[in-house]
C-alpha cells in the first residue's frame, strides 16, 4: 500500500429526526505522501463528512480509511486542519495562537524553539511583524493566514483544508494559492482540499476528485498534469480551459443537470 491516505468504499449515514440519511455511498480517495488532492462536488453533497473520516472524528459505516498505513479509528493529531473560518483565540497573540497544537503534542519542546518555528512560518506566509497582535486586529486574509500557520506548525503527516478560501474575495484569494504554493515547497505536506471553486483546485491539486450528489461517491478523477509551482496564467492556457471545461461538466451531472456519460 504506497498511499498515505487510503479511503477505500466508505459508506456512511448520519442518524437523524427524520431517520437515517445516507451521505456518503462508496468514496474511494487515495493521496500518496506529498500528494495534494482537491474535492469538489455539489453543496451538501458529504465533502465535510469525508474530512470527518479522515480525522478520525467520524467512524464509517462501511469501508475503510487508512492512514500511513494504520487503520484510522479515532482522533488523530499527525491531521491538521484548517477551515473557512478560522477559529482563532482571541485572547492570544497570532504568534501564541500559531504555537498552540506544539504546547497539545510536543509539551516539552521548549517555549524559545516553539515560538522560533511559529516565527519562521508567519514570516513564510508574509506576516512578519504581526506576531503581537490579537486575532481581531488583522484582516480575513491573514487570519486565514495565520490559521494555515496554526495548522502545520506541528508538522502534521496530513493536512485537511475546508473550503479554506471560501470567505475571502477573488483577489485575496489568489494571494492565498500563491502563499500556499510557497508553504508547500518550504513544508512539504501530504494534503486533502475540499473546495466550491474549481479554478483553485486545478492551481493547487495535483488530482481533482468530484464527488456526486448525495449520497456521494467517487464519481470522476482528473490528473492535473502541472507540476510544483505554477502560474496563474496556467488557468487561462487552453490546457486549464479544458480541464475546467471538464470540471464543470462534470460538476453539472452531480447536481443532476446534465446527463451521466454510458462510460467515463
Ligand atoms: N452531524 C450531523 N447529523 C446529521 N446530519 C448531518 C450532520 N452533519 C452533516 N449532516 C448532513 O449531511 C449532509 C452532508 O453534510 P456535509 O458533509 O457538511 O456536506 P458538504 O460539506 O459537502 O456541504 C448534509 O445534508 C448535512 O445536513
Ligand atoms: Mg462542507
Amino acid at each position: 500500500m504506497d498511499a498515505l491516505i487510503d479511503i477505500r468504499d466508505v459508506k456512511l449515514s448520519y442518524e437523524t429526526e427524520g431517520g437515517r440519511l445516507p451521505v456518503l455511498a462508496g468514496v474511494d480517495l487515495r493521496v500518496p505522501e506529498g500528494g495534494f488532492v482537491a474535492v469538489v462536488g455539489p453543496s451538501g453533497c458529504g465533502k465535510s463528512t469525508l474530512t470527518r473520516l479522515i480525522a478520525g472524528l467520524l467512524a464509517p459505516d462501511a469501508g475503510e480509511v487508512w492512514l500511513h498505513g494504520q487503520q484510522v479509528t479515532g482522533p488523530k493529531s499527525s491531521v491538521g486542519m484548517a477551515f473557512q473560518n478560522p477559529v482563532l483565540l482571541e485572547w492570544r497573540s497570532v504568534l501564541r495562537n500559531v504555537t498552540l497544537p506544539l504546547e497539545l503534542v510536543a509539551p516539552r519542546m521548549p517555549k524559545r524553539e516553539k515560538e522560533e518555528r511559529a516565527r519562521h512560518l508567519l514570516t513564510l506566509v508574509g506576516l512578519e511583524g504581526f506576531e503581537d497582535k490579537r486575532p481581531s486586529e488583522l484582516s480575513g486574509g491573514m487570519r486565514q493566514r495565520a490559521s494555515l500557520c496554526r495548522s502545520i506548525v506541528h508538522k502534521p503527516e496530513v493536512l485537511i483544508l475546508d473550503e479554506p478560501f471560501g470567505a475571502l474575495d477573488a483577489f485575496t484569494r489568489e494571494d492565498l494559492w500563491q502563499t500556499m504554493q510557497k508553504v508547500k515547497a518550504e513544508e512539504p505536506f501530504t494534503g486533502v482540499m475540499i473546495t466550491h471553486d474549481l479554478r483553485e483546485s486545478i492551481f493547487l491539486a495535483d488530482q481533482v476528485i468530484v464527488l456526486s450528489g448525495r449520497p456521494a461517491f467517487t464519481q470522476y478523477t482528473m490528473q492535473v498534469p502541472w507540476q510544483g509551482e505554477r502560474d496563474l496564467d496556467l488557468l487561462y492556457t487552453p490546457e486549464g480551459a479544458d480541464m475546467l471545461g471538464e470540471l464543470r461538466h462534470q460538476i453539472q451531472i452531480a447536481q443532476g443537470r446534465a446527463p451521466q456519460e454510458a462510460a467515463q
